[in-house]
């Protein structure tokens, strides 16, 4: 083995990161970060664009005409990002959930998704392959996304009430669009579907109650999001969070059939607290990152469209992992670079929230991926 060092050019906002090939990390087996927690879920934006403008994520005024985004030359690959996800899998992913912005703008996307289907994982199980949309193209998209390997999809959606909704979206898009584009997932097997609402106080807390009767007796799990601070463009306060346990109360005090009963964890990293109906309706969800925070098992990495690596939603600079890729590093020099970021990592954003300095500049949810 060499002990060269392999640097990480900076870029932007991202750190010089010197890292050694000598360094020993396995190629393979579970990498833990500083904090003890594995590395499991791979969250990949293949696009920093969309078709929305929803408030509380791409407003209007900031994501404007002007708006710098990033030029095609700087996206990664779907060659580039494939490489990086079977090293990552070597590592311990086994999720991976393609992110935007709106990801169906990626053109081409069922090819992406076909080639990540082809990595093989450690154990020979499946990848959970899944994706995040707003659903406007996924009627379109959804057969070639499974024919493609895709196994699931989670839509969101901030309101039944369309002019809600159109004032969450900004950009004049109906619900019933995107109700269509559920069904069309739904019968082509792109299941179970999950049901993303944030909510923020002032514009759709009202819709909380419609929405959970309209998912109640559907196959899919609605999951109520609490507005986060993540960015700096939204002009986010406290003020504007209905908390998790307001949800739930809110959605059991409605009527005698709405009473909810709390589940057990499906997996140890979840972001949802479940929830059932006691009267044997559907699941619902609660994503409680601000009131309860859920970094102690959080297992996600995410890979930004123009290959920088963030280890928090909330960070101020990612890992820029681009130049290894488009220099002559070969796959274990990558691999070591990607075992390095993970391992050093110490993020738990949400648990410090409000005792200690926010980054001078978060990134953007848009950039990074939900
Ligand atoms: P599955 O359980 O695989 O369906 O996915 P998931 O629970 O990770 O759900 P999803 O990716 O849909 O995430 C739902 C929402 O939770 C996101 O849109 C974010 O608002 C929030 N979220 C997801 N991951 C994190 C995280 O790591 N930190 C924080 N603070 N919020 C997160
Ligand atoms: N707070 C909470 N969730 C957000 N999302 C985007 N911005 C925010 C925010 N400020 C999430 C929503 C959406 C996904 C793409 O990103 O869950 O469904
Ligand atoms: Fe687009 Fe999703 Fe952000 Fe809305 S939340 S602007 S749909 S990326
Ligand atoms: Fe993970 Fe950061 Fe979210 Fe905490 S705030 S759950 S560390 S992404």
């Amino acid at each position: 083995m060499t002990s060269r060092f392999i640097p990480i050019h900076p870029q932007n906002d991202s750190p010089l990161l010197s890292l050694r090939s000598d360094i020993h990390t396995p190629a393979r087996g579970i990498l833990m970060d500083r904090l003890q927690r594995p590395l499991r879920d791979l969250r990949i934006s293949v696009t920093d664009r969309c078709n929305f403008r929803c408030v509380y994520c791409m407003p209007s005024a900031v994501f404007d005409q002007n708006y710098p985004y990033l030029p095609h030359k700087d996206l990664l690959t779907f060659e580039e990002i494939t490489r990086l996800a079977r090293l990552l899998v070597a590592h311990g992913v086994t999720k991976i959930r393609l992110t935007g912005g709106e990801p169906l703008l990626r053109k081409n996307l069922d090819r992406l998704v076909g080639m990540l289907r082809q990595i093989d994982t450690p154990d020979g199980t499946p990848l959970d392959l899944t994706l995040t949309t707003n659903g406007a193209l996924l009627a379109q998209k959804a057969q070639q996304l499974k024919d493609a390997g895709l196994n699931r999809v989670t839509v969101s959606l901030d309101a039944l009430d369309d002019a809600v909704f159109k004032k969450m979206n900004d950009v004049d898009f109906s619900v019933s669009e995107v109700l269509n584009g559920i069904d069309v997932a739904h019968q082509i097997g792109l299941g179970p579907i999950k049901i993303n609402m944030v909510v923020k106080a002032g514009m759709n807390e009202h819709q909380i109650i419609p929405m959970a009767r309209h998912f109640k007796t559907s196959p899919h799990i609605l999951r109520f999001i609490e507005y986060m601070d993540v960015g700096d463009s939204n002009g986010w306060q406290m003020d504007d969070v209905i908390s998790s346990q307001q949800i739930i109360h809110q959605i059991s005090q409605s009527s005698p059939d709405m009473q909810l009963v709390a589940l057990e964890p499906n997996y140890r990293s979840e972001t949802a607290q479940r929830w059932r109906y006691r009267d044997g309706g559907g699941e619902v969800g609660v994503i409680s990152s601000v009131t309860q925070s859920f970094c102690r098992d959080c297992t996600r990495l995410r890979l930004s469209t123009e290959g920088k690596l963030y280890t928090c939603l909330f960070a101020g600079h990612g890992h820029e992992i681009r130049a290894l890729l488009r220099g002559n590093a070969d796959d274990a020099d990558i691999s070591n670079a990607l075992a390095y970021v993970w391992q050093m990592r110490g993020d738990r954003y949400s648990e410090l929230r409000g005792q200690q300095n926010s980054p001078t500049k978060k990134v953007e949810m848009s950039y990074i991926g939900g």
